[in-house]
């Protein structure tokens, strides 16, 4: 299952909203079929390991180790529970149940009713932390919410003069266009805009082209911005607030960006609102990146999932350099939000530590 949950991961950025799926089938001890699901619309992963079959009589009676539930309806390809039943595996390990609605239980009871010993929950845990971004869309309309910051080693995402280019050196910079590359949406506030002029386009392309998201509450991005500038090849979305003013947003909509107006006045209701609207848009992952203000907007709202923390080797000191989350934080411990560390990566002389929010 190790290996399956390996090959899984192969798919990342490339078949959402759809989940990673690896599949090995072992036949007395050894592998003699693997695969993937590598691009949405693509075929499953059991249809690639059945597909990687010598010789497709290999399969039979063998045992098959799934990450999730084989499907049973007819989506973009043909049920995989039927492909496994056909090629007569006598036994299919599967991680964890799908939740999703046209599978949920499904797959695993056609398995069954075929004749085939079905085990259910091996690496459950490791299955589900995988695919966590697709689980919450199916169970909660929402997408998975990563906050990414750089930071100096003394907690300043800018200087007291506002700079923040750069904190971190070329290959922290490099890991955080792979993120971008794999994203639905990338998500920043009017501030970021204003003091960084950013274009928050992949560099190099990945295999997405996350829509690039700004929130405005009372100021848009202005028409020579580079976000504005680039609407027409990149897809600029400005989640915007009941007291903008009509004149400016049909400025920029002839510029092409497109609106997503929300009815919502405070920060955090607002970043409610529009991160409910990028998920039903159909995103499985966002990424903020920053500022501050919209960083504290979200925590507030207990939306973020995964934070991806820079440390660059630099200190800037001054009580009035921001840090990454502002807003009107906690006043007690008791309050915070409580994360597990997952990775701790050295780039150079910078260090990446990914963290997930810690549901008790
Ligand atoms: N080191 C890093 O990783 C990093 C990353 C990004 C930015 N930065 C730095 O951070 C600084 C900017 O941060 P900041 O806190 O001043 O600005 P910010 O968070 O980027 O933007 C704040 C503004 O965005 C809008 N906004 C934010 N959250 C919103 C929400 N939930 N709903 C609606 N509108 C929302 C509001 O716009 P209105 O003005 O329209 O009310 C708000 O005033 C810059 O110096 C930048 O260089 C550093």
């Amino acid at each position: 299952m190790q290996a399956a949950l390996d090959l899984a991961r192969s798919g990342q950025g490339h078949v959402e909203p759809n989940p990673m799926v690896g599949c090995v089938i072992v036949r007395d001890g050894c592998v003699v079929g693997q695969g993937f699901h590598g691009q949405f619309g693509g075929p499953h992963a059991e249809v690639a390991a059945i597909r990687s079959l010598a010789n497709p009589a290999d399969a039979r009676g063998a045992t098959a180790y799934v990450t999730l539930e084989p499907c049973c309806h007819f989506g973009k390809t043909p049920p995989c529970a039927d492909a496994l039943i056909e090629v007569g595996v006598g036994r299919v390990v599967v991680a964890m149940e799908d939740p999703f609605d046209q599978v949920s239980g499904g797959g695993i009871a056609k398995l069954r009713a075929a004749g085939i010993e079905v085990t259910v929950g091996t690496r459950c845990a490791e299955a589900g932390d995988l695919n966590a971004p697709f689980l919450k869309r199916v169970q909660s309309g929402l997408p998975w919410v990563i906050a990414k910051w750089a930071m100096t080693i003394d907690g300043r995402i800018a200087t007291v003069g506002g700079e923040s280019q750069w904190i971190t050196g070329a290959s922290s910079r490099a890991e955080v266009h792979r993120l971008r590359g794999r994203v639905d949406a990338i998500v920043v506030g009017m501030g970021t805009v204003v003091a960084d002029d950013p274009t928050l386009t992949a560099r190099p392309a990945g295999p997405r082209a996350a829509d690039r998201v700004v929130y405005c509450r009372n100021r848009l991005p202005s028409l020579d911005s580079n976000l504005v500038r680039t609407a027409k090849d990149h897809r600029l979305i400005l989640v915007v607030g009941p007291e903008i003013d009509r004149q400016s947003l049909d400025q920029v909509r002839a510029a092409g960006a497109e609106i997503m107006p929300v009815d919502a006045v405070d920060l955090a209701a607002m970043a409610r609102a529009g991160i409910q609207a990028i998920g039903e848009s159909g995103a499985t992952n966002v990424m903020l990146e920053g500022g501050s203000e919209l960083l504290g907007s979200f925590f507030l709202a207990s939306l973020i999932d995964e934070c991806h923390v820079y440390v660059g080797a630099k200190a800037f000191g001054g009580a009035a350099a921001p840090g990454p989350v502002g807003g009107i934080g906690v006043a007690e411990i008791a309050q915070a939000t409580n994360f597990k560390l997952r990775a701790m990566d050295q780039f150079d002389d910078d260090v990446r530590l990914i963290y997930r929010r810690f549901a008790d």
